[in-house]
Parts: C-alpha cells; structure tokens; sequence
C-alpha cells in the first residue's frame, strides 16, 4: 500500500536531498513563564537529525519530550538557540511564516488525537488542506485514500466517537500525512493503544520512513524506541545519551513484537 504524491515525479520530496539535514539545533532552550516561577522546560540541547533519519526521543515525564517536539513541529517557538528545518530559521520566523512551514512540511500527529468531533473520518482528515483553501473533490479522493491506506476504508463516515482510540490514533497519522509532509513528527502516539495496533501503527511509520520521510516520535517504551534508527534521551531539559540502533536490533525488534501479535490473535 502506499500513497500518491502530489508531485509529479512520484517521489516524496524527502528523497532529492539525501545526506541533507532535516533538522539541525544548537543550544536550544526553552522556558515557560508563569506567575509565580519559570520553568526551564529545554536547558540547551544540540543535536543534528540527517534526512531520512527515524528518531525516538525518550525520558522521564516532564524531561521536556513534548516541549521538544512541539519547537520541532514549528507549533511553538524556542526562548533561545538555534533550530533549522532544511535551511530555514525557525528560530527567526514570524508566526504565519511557521504556519506555512507547517502547513507544507510537517506532519503532526497529537497524543489526544485532536480531531474535531461534528466531522467524519475523511473531513477530518482534510482539515490541514481546509486550512489553504483547498476541499475540492482531488482534496477530498485523496484523503479518502489515505483512510483506505491506514486500514479505515470502512469508516469514512464514521465520527470520532464511534471509533476506538487505536482507530482515531489512524486518522490522526493520515490527517498528518495529508500534505505529503517531509517530516512526521508523533508524540507517545502508541501509548494508550493495544499491542496489536501498536504493531500496525509502527508497521506504517516503518513505510513512511522507507519512503524517504524523515520521523521523529516520542515514546515511553523500549520495544516502540527500539524500532527507530536512533534514540534520544532527555534528562532534566538536556540530552542525556544519543544511541544508533543496529539493523539487527531493530528487525529483532520488529519479529519479536509480530511474534507477540500472532500469539495474541491465537488466543482470541
Ligand atoms: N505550556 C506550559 N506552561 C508551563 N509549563 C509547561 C508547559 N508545557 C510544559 N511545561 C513544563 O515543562 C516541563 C517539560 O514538560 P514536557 O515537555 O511536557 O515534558 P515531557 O513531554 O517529557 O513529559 C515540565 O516541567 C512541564 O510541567
Ligand atoms: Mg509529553
């Protein structure tokens, strides 16, 4: 199964620019300001993320994994430091320039899943292209075939609460696949979900990545990190440990969590 790109070559954008960057940042500090106190949520991290790469970004609760990932996803902006997607300066734009950046690059899929819920599954999922104008019937196929690709061909008109979460995690992955984004960024997007649909959520980010995508998702457990090419952890608002993970380790990985799976659909 896979996804047309809109461009003509057939090829997603993230395969031009091997060996480039994806996201590159240096320094980079965040703080929350409140009343009483000010939270030092990032206290200078550095890393670099090649195009292509697959990252876990790990650590404990409040080590600072969502304030991270939203200043990757564009949804917020760093206190100071520096932070480039491709060449851009995030660090320097303007509130509606990172809107168009993350409206054409960037996938976001929430741990809530923030779906609106008066909408079907395909409406949904068109709601980033709603947002530039564009709901004519092309718009509206290809949301349709993204449902298809994320195994909810029969709930195109279903609404969010007449799904299970593990469902409503898929039309949040195809809403955040809609633009044909370079970059799909997911926060503990498999943590409330069963093994079984845990397997086939990684299944597709698995694709995604061989398609050229670059993806970054934060997770709490070993055997979801263990699939990525790369983990990052956070301590306190630092990076604590930056790890490869071998191809031997990852498809480890992959036949033991299907070997749990098939045990389990035995069972049942
Ligand atoms: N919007 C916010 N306002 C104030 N403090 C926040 C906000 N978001 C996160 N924090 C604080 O920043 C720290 C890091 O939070 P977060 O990035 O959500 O951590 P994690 O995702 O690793 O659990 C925590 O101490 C948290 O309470
Ligand atoms: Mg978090």
């Amino acid at each position: 199964m896979s996804i047309e790109s809109p461009n003509s070559s057939g090829i997603v954008n993230g395969l031009k620019g091997r060996g480039r960057l994806a996201t590159s940042i240096k320094n980079l500090t965040k703080e929350y300001v409140l009343k009483s106190e000010t939270v030092r949520a990032l206290r200078g991290v550095s890393f670099d993320v090649p195009e292509g790469d697959y990252v876990a970004i790990m650590g404990p609760s409040g080590s600072g994994k969502s304030t991270l990932l939203n200043l990757l996803g564009c949804l917020d902006k760093p206190t100071s430091g520096s932070l480039f997607l491709g060449d851009d300066d995030i660090a320097q734009m303007t509130d509606d320039q990172l809107a168009d950046i993350r409206s054409q690059r960037i996938g976001f899929v929430f741990q809530s899943y923030n779906l609106i819920q008066q909408l079907s599954v395909v409406e949904n999922i068109q709601v980033p292209l709603y947002y530039q104008g564009k709901l004519g019937a092309a718009e509206r196929e290809r949301a349709i075939r993204l449902a298809e690709r994320v195994g909810l061909k029969d709930r195109l008109d279903h609404r969010p609460s007449q799904l299970s979460g593990g469902q409503q995690q898929r039309v949040a992955i195809a809403r955040s696949l809609v633009n044909d984004p370079l970059f799909v960024l997911a926060d503990e997007s498999t943590g409330n979900l069963d093994s079984v649909t845990t397997d086939e959520i990684l299944a597709l980010f698995d694709e995604l990545n061989e398609e050229g995508r670059t993806i970054i998702l934060v997770t709490h457990e070993d055997d979801v990190a263990e699939r990525a090419k790369r983990v990052v952890r956070l301590k306190d608002g630092m990076l604590h440990t930056d790890e490869v993970i071998s191809e031997e380790k990852r498809s480890a990985a992959r036949d033991a969590q299907r070997a749990a799976v098939e045990e389990l659909l035995k069972r049942q």
